[in-house]
Order: structure tokens, then C-alpha cells, then sequence
């Protein structure tokens, strides 16, 4: 039987379209079961629509407390029996409700090369702390704010004419390659979890050197 995936989303969804763009290549071998946001307006939705994919508005405004909206979003999740649940730029921070109805069964990305930035602007962050890179990072979700296992990150360098809208895209760019991949590692059973290491079977090792920001002259 397929892989089957369930999206949380918020907003614009780029990440989400990178997913299905993966998906319809044949990269991704993984079907997306279905698309939640807790924004019945988020512009997301519309793309998943545009694809014939299932999508779900859940507004957290129509349930007494964080607990029974959560549960309205595993209900649907399990509904669609999905085996992995994305976050996608979804922008609510989950609860035990959630993460113990799908353990190390949750992913998020991050845009930025995590433990460092956690939590919110993130890139203006980055940008004001001087640090010379940043990135992005696919994460298991655990009950810490963007603490859980890393699964794969990627780097880009900061420029000293870098503005948090500039910083941003050349982060989002990174994102859209390796949130597919990190899907498909685990829906091809290639990952596995110790503790807070990951490891992904089968990965080639590198051979290039490190990076370093300036360049060395
Ligand atoms: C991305 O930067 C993601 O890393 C963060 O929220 C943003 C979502 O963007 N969690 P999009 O909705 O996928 O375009």
C-alpha cells in the first residue's frame, strides 16, 4: 500500500507545492492523504485543491480548548489513516495531544540550522545575532519547541547586504529540497532514531571539505 502523508499547513505553502511537485516527478513516492490547516483561508489549501487532494479546515475557534481541536486534526489524520504527518509552515505549536497520538510519526521544518533560532523570525534573528550561515532543518517533532531529532539540514551563507526577506528565500530554496527527501527517506524505511541521533541507511559519504563564511583567501 502507498505511503500516505498528512500536511499541516498555515499560510502560503510553498513547502506543501514542493511536495506535490516531488510527488507528481516520482521522486516522492509517498501520497498526500490529506491537507489540514487550522486557517480555513490559508492559500495553501487552494493548492492542494488544485490537485484533487483532500484538505480540511480546522479552526481553532470552534473548540472549547487546545485539546479538543487538537483532537478534531488526529480524528481527520487517522481518518485518512496517515502514516507521517508533515508540518509544512503550519504555526501552531502542537501538544502532548497530538505528538503521542503519532509518535516519531511528526516532522517539521525549520528555517533555521537548529538548535540555533528556535521558535519565531527566525532569519531576522540570524541576521541581527551576525552569525555567517544559516539553513534549514527537517526534525522529528518531539514535546520540545523544535527540539526533536534532526533528520537532515541544509546551510547557506549569510551576506552582509542580507535582509530578512532576501535571507528567507535563499532558506526557502533549501527547504524545498530537503523536506521531500527527508519524506521519502522514512517512506522508504531508511531512517531510524536513537536517542536524538538519526541515522539514514545507504547514504553515500561525502567528499568535499566544510564550508566556511567569508571564504578563505
Ligand atoms: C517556512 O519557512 C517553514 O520553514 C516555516 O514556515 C515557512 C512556511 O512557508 N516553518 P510555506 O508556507 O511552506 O511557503
Amino acid at each position: 500500500m502507498a505511503f500516505r502523508v498528512g500536511v499541516l499547513v498555515s499560510g502560503r505553502g510553498t513547502n506543501l507545492q514542493a511536495l506535490i511537485n516531488a510527488s507528481k516527478k516520482g521522486v516522492l513516492s509517498a501520497e498526500i492523504a490529506v491537507v489540514i490547516s487550522n486557517n480555513p483561508k490559508a492559500p495553501a489549501l487552494e493548492r492542494a485543491q488544485k490537485q484533487q487532494i483532500p484538505t480540511k479546515g480546522i479552526d481553532p475557534r470552534a473548540y472549547p480548548n487546545t485539546p479538543a481541536f487538537e483532537e478534531a486534526i488526529v480524528q481527520e489524520l487517522q481518518n485518512r489513516k496517515v502514516d507521517l504527518v508533515i508540518l509544512a509552515g503550519f504555526m501552531k505549536i502542537l501538544s502532548s495531544t497530538i505528538i503521542r497520538a503519532f509518535p516519531q510519526r511528526i516532522i517539521n521544518i525549520h528555517p533555521a540550522l537548529l538548535p540555533s533560532f528556535p521558535g519565531l523570525h527566525v532569519q531576522r534573528k540570524a541576521i541581527e545575532h551576525g552569525v555567517r550561515f544559516s539553513g534549514c532543518t527537517v526534525h522529528f517533532v518531539d514535546e520540545s519547541v523544535d527540539g526533536g531529532p534532526i533528520i537532515i539540514q541544509a546551510v547557506v551563507p549569510l551576506e552582509p547586504e542580507d535582509t530578512e526577506e532576501t535571507l528567507a528565500a535563499r532558506i526557502l530554496k533549501k527547504e524545498h529540497q530537503i523536506l521531500p527527501r527527508a519524506v521519502q527517506w522514512i517512506a522508504k524505511g531508511r531512517v531510524k532514531i536513537e536517542g536524538r541521533k538519526v541515522t539514514i541507511a545507504g547514504i553515500r559519504k561525502r567528499d568535499e571539505g566544510s564550508l566556511t563564511n567569508p571564504p578563505l583567501d
